[in-house]
């Protein structure tokens, strides 16, 4: 009966924001409706339970037929469990997030629901987050029970929940937000494409395992700038399928970098193609700009450039690793990999924390090629010269290049072609 009444005031309060309490404005012609998470009942103590509300105020502003604003109220905190917000909506859509969403704190919270996702939001297009306010993913009881930091059991192999989560989507934007603590990947896109993230502040203790700032997956045409990434794992990572993608001025670290990949890993095939890294200052990451795929794997990354950028005591400044292997027991060496061609790494400089300052990797199966290191400046942290490291690249060094380039200037062979020239220019 409580229940019911409670029911029953939500929908009250809901039409009366539908029809009377909102807000309409215009602006560049087009009227627009506020609504606001308190109109649909939300409490925003932190303590009750605001799912419904959201989900009804998503609802109406996703089936609003003017552009619509959804406001998550500065000073307050909604506790929200996981969801799954869906499209299509009808018109634009802008949620904007001035005060803070939480996650449940407890991962028992998640029985019985999908444990790789929290906020959910599925072929949405035309959508844009922003206002200054907060998405906290109250990660920490998901990293204490992690196998990747608790060594001892009972330990938990499931993989938590990505913070904020796109699949298929167009034109989505997420600017000028702080995401925190996520207890997985704290922004992902998969299967987008026109998607924006700036303006953030992504932060997570360095120690929490699989805490990717921002991942794409199978996304195209996106564009990740002016953000502090500082996190447990990757700044920004991409797997999959991606191409035409710009990575500008990040501030990126504690971490693991920015890393292309892993690619190619249970042997799919992944494509990465058209990307630009510039303009990022790395400090005390285990990466600076990596490009790591699994043995067994196919397809490429072509045409990546990775240029101005500065490192302060970062573990492996410049990497390439087609013998990436993230599991307990050794990879079994393999005779396919994905290929690594037309790599560009221009005005790298500043200090290294471990002695080998470059270190490119390549397979045995399939040679990186038209590696390219120009300019580039690295030295160890406490002073002294670093060195690089290659096995099987080739291609050119311009410039000035410390610590001096190792790259063959002859391809290597592929294994089973006749000669090394059989594939150039396949
Ligand atoms: C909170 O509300 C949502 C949506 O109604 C529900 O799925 C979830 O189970 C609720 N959580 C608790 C602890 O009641
Ligand atoms: C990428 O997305 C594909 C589905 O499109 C999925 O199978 C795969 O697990 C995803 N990879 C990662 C690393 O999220
Ligand atoms: C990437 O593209 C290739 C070639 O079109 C395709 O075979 C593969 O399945 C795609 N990968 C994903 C994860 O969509
Ligand atoms: C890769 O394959 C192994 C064994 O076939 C399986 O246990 C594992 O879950 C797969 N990983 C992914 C990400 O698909
Ligand atoms: C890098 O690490 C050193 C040593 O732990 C610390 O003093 C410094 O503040 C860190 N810098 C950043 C930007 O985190
Ligand atoms: C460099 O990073 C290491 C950890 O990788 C840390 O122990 C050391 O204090 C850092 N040094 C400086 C100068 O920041
Ligand atoms: C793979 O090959 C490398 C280099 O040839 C070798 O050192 C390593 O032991 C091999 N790994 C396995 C699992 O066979
Ligand atoms: C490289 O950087 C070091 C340290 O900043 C500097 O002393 C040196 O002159 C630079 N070398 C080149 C070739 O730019």
């Amino acid at each position: 009966m409580a229940i019911l009444r409670v029911s029953v005031m939500r929908l009250v309060v809901a039409a009366m924001a539908v029809a009377a309490g909102v807000l309409f404005f215009s602006g560049a012609g087009e009227a627009r409706v506020l609504l606001t998470l308190d109109d649909f009942g939300a409490v925003g103590d932190g303590i009750a339970n605001d799912t419904q509300a959201f989900l009804d105020a998503w609802n109406a502003a996703c089936a609003s037929t003017e552009p619509a604003v959804l406001a998550v109220p500065a000073g307050k905190t909604y506790q929200i469990w996981p969801v799954r917000l869906a499209g299509p909506c009808k018109k634009k859509l802008k949620l904007m997030i001035s005060g803070t969403i939480a996650a449940p704190a407890s991962p028992d919270e998640w029985a019985g629901r999908d444990p790789t996702k929290w906020l959910f939001v599925f072929r949405v297009d035309d959508l844009s987050v922003s206002g200054g306010g907060t998405i906290d993913g109250m990660g920490a009881e998901w990293w204490a029970r992690s196998c990747k930091r608790k060594k001892t059991k009972p330990c938990s192999t499931v993989s938590a929940p990505k913070a904020l989560q796109f699949e298929e989507c167009r034109r989505v934007s997420v600017q000028g937000i702080t995401m925190q603590n996520g207890p997985q990947f704290h922004l992902m896109f998969t299967r987008c494409t026109d998607v924006k993230a700036s303006f953030l502040r992504v932060v997570a203790p360095e120690s929490s395992p699989n805490t990717d700032g921002i991942h794409l997956n199978d996304t195209t045409h996106a564009q990740i700038m002016d953000n502090l990434i500082s996190t447990g794992d990757d700044c920004v990572s991409m797997v999959g399928n991606c191409s035409d993608v710009r990575v500008k001025d990040i501030s990126c670290g504690p971490g693991h970098g920015i890393s292309i990949g892993s690619l190619g890993k249970n042997r799919t095939t992944d494509r990465i193609e058209n990307v630009r890294v510039d303009t990022c200052l790395l400090t005390n990451t285990t990466n600076g700009v990596r490009i790591k795929s699994w043995q067994g794997g196919m397809g490429y990354a072509h045409n990546l450039r990775f240029e101005g950028i500065v490192m302060k005591n970062v573990s492996n400044p410049i990497i390439i690793d087609q013998y990436y292997c993230d599991q307990p027991t050794p990879c079994a060496n393999q005779t396919q990999a994905v290929e690594v061609r037309k790599i560009e790494f221009a005005g790298i400089r500043g200090t290294s924390a471990t002695e080998q300052a470059i270190k490119l990797a390549c397979s045995d199966a399939v040679p990186c090629r038209d590696l390219e290191l120009r300019n580039v400046n690295l030295t160890m942290v406490g002073g002294g010269a670093a060195s690089a490291f290659c096995h099987r690249a080739s291609g050119k060094a311009a410039g000035a290049v410390v610590p001096a380039s190792c790259l063959a200037k002859a391809p290597h062979r592929m294994l089973g072609d006749a000669t090394p020239a059989a594939r150039v220019g396949s």
